[in-house]
């Protein structure tokens, strides 16, 4: 069986990957079946398969070549391009930018370029510690995104945990306030930016 590139990224592939496609379907505007996604800094396009789950078709997009090659490989529609600049042939349900949002040379402008090819919403994550979620949420705004909203993300991406552990990761995640105190030192957002 053809290996995948970020085995060695994720320590449970399976339970990485099925959490995030969740949250990208139901986190801001729902998506439904039929509703399509581009996947920007895909890398082999790990996500396609969960979200082909959900009726969700996939594009990805990657600057490195190898990585596209590696998606296509396994049958997934992918491109090489920069998200910076790259538009899709036509306009998508939602954009995704996951652990790669760094990558935009500027992100105000990143988010106008990805609001003018996108008709849904965009997700990603977010490092609140490295970016203020408060400068964040008027550079959407101010890009036309209506609606933005935020839900904590602790899946762990290199530890396997125990399932009680996990668990209580999880409702961690759900606690309000408790969660907001957590993001102070560690964990992500994911950010939905509805149209
Ligand atoms: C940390 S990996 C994240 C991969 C995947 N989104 C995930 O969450 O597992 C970052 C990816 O971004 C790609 N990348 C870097 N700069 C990019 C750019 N300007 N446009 C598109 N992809 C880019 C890299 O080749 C790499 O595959």
């Amino acid at each position: 069986m053809k290996r995948w590139s970020d085995d060695d990224q994720y320590a449970d592939v399976e339970a990485y990957f099925s959490g995030r496609a969740e949250l990208v379907v139901s986190v801001g505007r729902r998506l439904e079946p039929g509703d399509t996604v581009l996947d920007l800094a895909c890398a082999d396009g790990r996500l396609a398969e969960f979200l082909e789950a959900y009726g969700i078709g996939y594009q990805g997009l990657d600057t490195v070549p190898e990585m596209v090659e590696q998606a296509r490989a396994h049958g997934i529609e992918a491109e090489v391009g920069d998200l910076n600049d790259y538009v899709p042939p036509e306009p998508v349900t939602a954009t995704l930018c996951f652990r790669a949002i760094y990558y935009s040379r500027d992100r105000a402008a990143f988010f106008r370029h990805v609001a003018g090819y996108t008709t849904g919403k965009l997700v990603f994550d977010l490092n609140p510690r490295q970016y203020p979620l408060a400068t964040i949420r008027e550079e959407l705004h101010a890009a036309g995104f209506a609606r933005v909203d935020v839900r904590p993300l602790f899946a762990p991406q290199r530890v396997n945990l125990p399932r009680i552990a996990a668990l209580a990761l999880r409702t961690l995640e759900r606690s309000g306030p408790l969660a907001r105190l957590a993001l102070r030192y560690r964990f992500t957002y994911v950010v939905a930016a509805s149209l």
